[in-house]
């Protein structure tokens, strides 16, 4: 009962918040949406590519804005391309965020720039899709929230699970009632690395042909953080450590916790017990990182749920995967790409005559990457046709979980939820 009072709270501010945005659709130029690019690295090129497959027809990509040259150009290059304008281009977001004339902007920057930037778009009148976590810290996530339902403009996070069709359909089958009562949820994410591969070990991305101190604009990508030397590992592989990054915490867990909170309408846990370490790795192997490579997190909800979640890069047999136990029935979600369903059995019979279910993201959804469909979403509900699927709340009500994780660990004890005050207790 009040989990469903939960859910209809939860629901019930979503849609306040489309209402918000729904009074103030935005059409654009030529009926195109004006987008401001910031934030061009691995993931945001990725980006421009999913919104050429899924929205080439809703927008035209008038700025490009990255402090890294070589991104800079690859991504200037890439709307040539694809939509054969060219863009302006910059390493000063305030300068696409002063142009009037831009109506949206994708912020896929790292993740202590989340909050200046998306502060800044909200104050210059911008509709925002930004990636996740919605912040680096919980302050920064609960004014990002705040700032975002007040204004009245789409704010959308990157957690495109919820846009994907498997966890749409596991959702469903949820509140058809297939899965019976649901307290426990196992979230995993492992994953290995060869070390003699390029990328030998967990978030030592390559770093860039040619990068250089000269070419990538340090202080810039400092912004907030502590001033430092330059330092070329910090620049390309940021999620190694804490002044840019909690690592598993917020750049993976997030994805799982807003998994759990989308399917079954949760919402904040009331207590989290985090361990684990640096043991793959770390400064016995010449590896400076800061954060683990090896976390488990106990959560428990309010009215009665549990979930269980563990991340480890040492060997990645397990995968990447939710599993939802019911006690009608067993549904997971794995590598986002298969679901199962498979019914609890009782003198050898399924419950309830269920029947297994096995659903593929391409075979039987046709669906080869969610972020296209994700930003899709945004758009439509920029132009007032759709409402955002993630929007700024939900975003901060997944990564809530990943800063108590965060603190947990950190502090080596359990961290409680103060719901009443929206901080630690
Ligand atoms: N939703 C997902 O599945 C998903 C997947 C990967 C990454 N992400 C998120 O996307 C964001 C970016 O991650 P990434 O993997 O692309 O990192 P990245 O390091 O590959 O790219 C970051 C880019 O931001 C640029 N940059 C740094 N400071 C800047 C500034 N002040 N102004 C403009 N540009 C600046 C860098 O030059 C770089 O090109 C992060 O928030 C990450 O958590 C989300």
């Amino acid at each position: 009962m009040r989990e469903e009072l939960s859910r209809r709270r939860f629901v019930t501010t979503s849609s306040a918040a489309l209402a918000a945005s729904a009074v103030q659709p935005v059409l654009g130029a030529n009926g195109r949406l004006r987008v401001g690019w910031i934030g061009a690295g691995s993931r945001g090129y990725h980006c421009i590519d999913q919104m050429q497959k899924s929205s080439k027809d809703l927008v035209e990509v008038t700025w490009v804005c990255d402090t890294f040259q070589g991104h800079l150009s690859r991504a200037k290059d890439r709307v040539q391309t694809s939509w054969g304008n060219t863009p302006k281009t910059t390493v000063d977001f305030r300068e696409v965020l002063a142009d009037p004339n831009v109506d949206v902007v994708f912020i896929a920057t790292p993740e202590h720039l989340h909050y200046s930037m998306a502060m800044a778009a909200i104050k210059a009148h911008k509709h925002i899709y930004l990636e996740k976590p919605i912040g680096h810290t919980l302050q920064e996530g609960a004014e990002i929230v705040k700032a975002a339902e007040k204004s009245g403009k789409v704010v959308q996070i990157g957690t495109q699970n919820r846009s994907n069709k498997l966890y749409i359909q596991a959702k469903k089958m949820y509140e058809d009632g297939m899965l019976g009562e649901v307290h426990y949820v196992r979230a995993f994410w492992y994953r290995n690395f060869d070390p003699s591969a390029a990328v030998p070990a967990a978030w030592r991305y390559v770093i860039p042909a040619g990068a250089s101190e000269s070419n990538s604009d340090w202080d810039r990508f400092l912004g907030p953080a502590s001033k430092r030397p330059w330092d070329i590992k910090r620049y390309y592989q940021w999620r190694n450590y804490w002044d840019y990054s909690s690592g598993i915490s917020t750049d993976l867990l997030v994805h799982q916790t807003d998994a759990a909170n989308f399917v079954l309408n949760r919402d904040v846990p009331n207590t989290c017990m985090a361990s684990g370490g640096i043991y793959m790795w770390g400064s016995d192997k010449g590896d400076d990182r800061e954060v683990p490579d090896t976390l488990s997190a106990l959560y428990e909800y309010p009215n009665k749920f549990h979930l269980n979640y563990s991340c480890y890069f040492g060997n990645d047999y397990f995968g990447y995967g939710e599993q939802f136990l019911g006690s009608d029935g067993l549904l997971e979600v794995l590598d986002r790409q298969r679901l199962n369903f498979v019914p609890q059995k009782f003198g050898g019979k399924p419950v309830k005559g269920r029947q297994e279910a096995h659903m593929h993201y391409l075979k039987d959804f046709n669906q080869p990457d969610a972020t296209a469909d994700h930003i899709r979403n945004f758009l439509e509900a920029v132009q007032g046709k759709a409402k955002a699927i993630a929007p700024a709340r939900a975003g901060q009500l997944a990564a809530i979980p990943g800063h108590m994780a965060t603190e947990s660990y950190k502090r080596r004890k359990m961290i409680t939820w103060d719901a009443k005050n929206e901080r630690f207790a």
